[in-house]
């Protein structure tokens, strides 16, 4: 299959491209290079007769057309966001454009493709949404694909708002697609402002993890690996029209997440004191969502999809890659916002 990626030099992403090209598709990645891009993402496939890189901005829709003509693909996965909560908070603009009026136009250019190759069945928009669009959940229950939207920062109301148009261009023009919300994601090639490269990189630097208010909120993660196994599964077997939760099953409490992260440390990269000693609590964000917890009954059921590794051993393989791998993650210290306290401005 010939699949347009978009957003293939994030984190999600490239673990999709670099999957997809193990397993035989053509890519075409479509990435603007924010700062959140690293094109050492790709790098083991960059040279691979099988991909191809087009740096355009989705929010150009002349550019994406060029892109779709060019390349015929049979399928899209849309992953190009901005994906951090801290970040819209204090900088909501950029969320809207790139969330909501980027998918616009990665619609509008895949319809125009598609129409024009004659509205053929098997073609795929699919669109990578997360699980935030459900809100927060109390002590009980879980989302399934059936929770009504209730959204609660600008990120997360910005990806409701790409889900509606999704759908409502499936209802109204045809569109086939598929739509996947996914719980929190951890692996190789994180971006190092979000939890889990903050908490490595900030112990092997000796310096305090910061964990937002008590440390409570529970999110349900996933390995990345995993989730690009997912969402490949999806995008061949998922029905057109259908959304798909995908999980993890590994609820836990962000603090006892760091625990575990710190404890791994402990025994691959020992040091004189316990890296659990450099927690430190800060200021909770504002907004912050206490739990989220996916029913991945669907997913399961219908597709015979399950992650194939446990929360302990995708954060050993994450803290080992860490560890291997320096540096990816020096060469990312230096770009804006990396390393300071970000989404104070609400
Ligand atoms: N990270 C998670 O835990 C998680 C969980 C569920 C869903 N998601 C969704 O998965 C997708 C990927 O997330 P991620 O964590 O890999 O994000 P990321 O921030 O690591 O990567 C985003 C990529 O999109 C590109 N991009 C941003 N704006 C663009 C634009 N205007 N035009 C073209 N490219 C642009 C960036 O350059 C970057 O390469 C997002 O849609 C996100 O909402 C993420």
């Amino acid at each position: 299959m010939k699949i347009l990626v978009t957003g293939g030099a994030g984190f999600i992403g490239s673990a999709v491209v670099r999957l997809a090209i193990q397993r035989g598709h053509t890519v075409v990645n479509v990435d603007a290079l924010t700062y959140a891009a690293c094109l050492e993402n790709v790098a083991s496939v960059a040279a691979h007769p099988n991909y191809a890189f087009e740096h355009v901005d989705i929010c150009d829709l002349a550019a994406l057309e060029t892109v779709f003509a060019r390349h015929t693909p049979d399928a899209v996965m849309h992953l190009a966001a901005e994906s951090h909560v801290d970040r819209s908070i204090d900088g909501p603009g950029a969320f809207i454009e790139t969330n909501v009026t980027g998918t616009y136009n990665m619609l509008q250019a895949a319809r125009g493709y598609w129409e024009g190759s004659g509205r053929p069945e098997a073609f795929r928009f699919h669109h990578i949404s997360t699980d935030e669009v459900y809100g927060t959940l109390g002590k009980t229950g879980l989302f399934t694909e059936d929770t009504p939207y209730a959204p609660n920062s600008p990120y997360s109301a910005s990806k409701a708002a790409s889900d509606h148009l999704v759908r409502a261009w499936g209802e109204t023009y045809g569109l086939p697609y598929v739509l996947t919300n996914c719980s929190n994601n951890y692996g190789p090639y994180h971006f190092p402002e979000k939890l889990v490269p903050v908490v490595i990189l900030n112990a092997l630097a000796g310096k305090p993890i910061p964990i937002y208010g008590a440390g409570e909120n529970i999110r349900d993660w996933l390995f990345v690996e995993d989730h690009a196994d997912a969402l490949l599964h999806v995008l061949a077997n998922g029905v057109s029209g259908r959304n798909y939760n995908v999980g993890g099953e590994n609820e836990v409490k962000n603090i006892d997440l760091v625990k575990m992260i710190c404890s791994i440390l402990d025994e691959l990269r020992p040091s004189n004191s316990l890296y659990s000693s450099l927690i430190t609590h800060v200021t909770d964000r504002p907004g912050h969502d206490m739990r989220y917890a996916i029913d991945p009954t669907r997913i399961r059921t219908e597709l015979g999809w399950r992650p194939s590794v446990t929360l302990e051993q995708g954060l050993r393989k994450t803290v080992e890659w860490y560890l291997n791998n320096e540096s990816w993650w020096r060469a990312l210290q230096d770009r804006d916002g990396v390393g300071v306290r970000l989404g104070t401005k609400a």
